[in-house]
């Protein structure tokens, strides 16, 4: 294994530590409002469980590639992969994926801190009871009003990309691994909780039928204006590029956080840890939001504002709502810190190594420049809601600049950050270099995984990336 590389950056005080901190970046607003929100949107069942199957046969096997490139490499994406590529004879120039991957981080972050505000507003407005005995409608007037207000949003944004810089700072054993570690059972408990208010509503059933009972009609067809039939892959893509956003592949986070891992852990039991408690989490908060949703007559396909409008409801009713609300919400903050931290490490790790500056600096910088971004998104739910900026292709036409970076980076630059991380790992690498990492022997296992990495996410990621693309017309 690995004893040849040490990060300059520190290392995990032990597997746990990554574990944790891995999750950490796992869990966050992708499995308890993204999920929810884009399930409703397309569908429900037949979403799930193409969802379920990105993760199984092409999340794990990326994640497990992604954790041994980082600990082979131990420095930041583009230095790992420039490393690496010589070290299998190949290109430099595949330092660009880590490029790629600290673009992704620095655009995904931009709009993850400004929702990631809405959650700490929300943690004051449960805490001093606004939503008690409120209608459906009551919660669905508060939201659109905080939505409409830019100077709150940009309050909260700013407050949470301070409070990210905050820990990043502070760097890998100091900041990132504290924060996360009593955040998992907490976030677990809590939705356990909800999930008993869920089953006490009429919406139960319904709910969990909408959730889990595939109906692939809904999945793979949309009604034209002329009440024809017309076939519409874009779901199918959706719930690829969820499976990398949820499980924060694609961009080198995960590689930067194996990059610190130590080198006698188990990729592989690491990896089904973190991806099974991540689906777990995404699933359990499904089962909590369409009870809820169905129980109050609400739009499963309300959009972003699903859970805001769907939960407050709840806590608005059950006994010691705010209270649950409040620690909810709470949670849900930290969940969405421990994601954020791992957005942007790729970056600030390159401005360390590349540019000799120190990580305080280093953070500063990173989230001066990210919070200015974010006003993008804060502006595109107000004052900037029908601006659109690449109005000539028909994919973006109707997408506010919000829809556009998430549709940019989660349905596009992640998987094709997957894709190369695949052929990276399949095909460039030595056999003998990932068999010594993965440390798994030569049985069944490894080559399970490598021909998923060789053929299976390449075939997959490439075929439902033309059919979005329009370019295999079917139908
Ligand atoms: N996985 C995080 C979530 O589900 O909220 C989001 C995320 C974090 C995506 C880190 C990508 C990443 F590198």
């Amino acid at each position: 294994m690995s004893e040849i590389r040490e990060s300059v950056h520190g290392q995990w005080s032990s597997r746990w530590a990554f574990v944790l901190a891995a999750t950490g970046s796992a869990v966050g607003l992708g499995n308890i409002w993204k999920f929810p929100y884009i399930t409703g949107e397309n569908g429900g069942g037949a979403f799930v469980l193409v969802y379920l199957v990105c993760i199984a046969i092409i999340g794990i096997p990326i994640m497990m590639a992604e954790i041994m490139l980082g600990r082979r490499g131990r420095q930041s994406p583009m230095n790992t992969m420039r490393t690496l590529a010589l070290e299998a004879g190949s290109t430099p120039h595949w330092a660009w994926l880590g490029w790629m991957g600290v673009l992704a981080g620095f655009l995904i972050l931009s709009y993850y801190s400004v929702i990631a505000g809405w959650a700490l507003a929300y943690v004051f407005r449960t805490g001093i009871g606004t939503f008690d005995g409120q209608t459906a409608d009551g919660v669905a007037h508060i939201f659109q009003s905080f939505l409409a207000d830019p100077e709150g949003l940009l309050f909260w944004h700013t407050l949470f990309m301070v409070m990210t810089m905050l820990v990043v700072a502070r760097g890998v054993s100091g900041g990132l691994e504290k924060a996360v570690k009593f955040l998992m059972p907490g976030l677990f408990v809590i939705l356990l909780i909800l999930l008993g208010y869920a089953l006490s509503t009429d919406g139960f059933g319904e709910g969990v039928t909408f959730l889990f009972k595939p109906d692939f009609d809904a999945l793979l067809f949309k009604v034209g204006e002329d009440g024809v039939k017309i076939w519409n892959p874009g779901p199918v893509l959706t719930a690829l590029g969820h499976a990398f956003f949820t499980l924060s592949l694609g961009m080198g986070a995960i590689m930067i956080y194996g990059s610190y891992l130590p080198s006698n852990a188990s990729i592989a039991r690491t990896t089904f840890i973190i991806a099974g408690a991540d689906t777990a989490v995404a699933l359990l908060a499904g089962m909590v939001i369409f009870p809820i949703v169905f129980a109050n007559g609400l739009e499963p396909s309300a959009g972003p504002g699903l859970l805001f409008q769907s939960l407050p409801l709840a806590f608005g009713h059950m006994p010691w709502g705010a209270f649950f609300g409040t620690l909810f919400f709470i949670l849900l903050v930290f969940a969405a810190w421990s994601s954020s931290i791992s957005l942007i490490e790729p970056a600030v790790t390159w401005l360390v190594e590349n540019h000799g500056m120190d990580r305080l600096k280093a953070s500063v910088v990173m989230g001066i420049a990210c919070w200015a971004f974010g006003l993008l998104t804060v502006f595109s739910f107000n004052v900037w809601s029908d601006v659109r900026l690449l109005p000539m292709f028909e994919t973006f036409a109707d997408k506010s600049i919000f829809d556009l970076l998430d549709y940019l980076t989660a349905n596009i630059m992640l998987p094709l950050g997957g894709l190369l991380i695949a052929i990276f790992a399949g095909w460039v690498m030595r056999t003998e270099a990932t068999r010594d990492e993965l440390d798994m022997g030569e049985g069944l296992a490894y080559r399970l995984w490598l021909a998923l990495v060789r053929f299976v996410t390449p075939v997959a990621v490439i075929v439902v990336f033309l059919h979005a693309i329009e370019i295999i017309n079917v139908g």
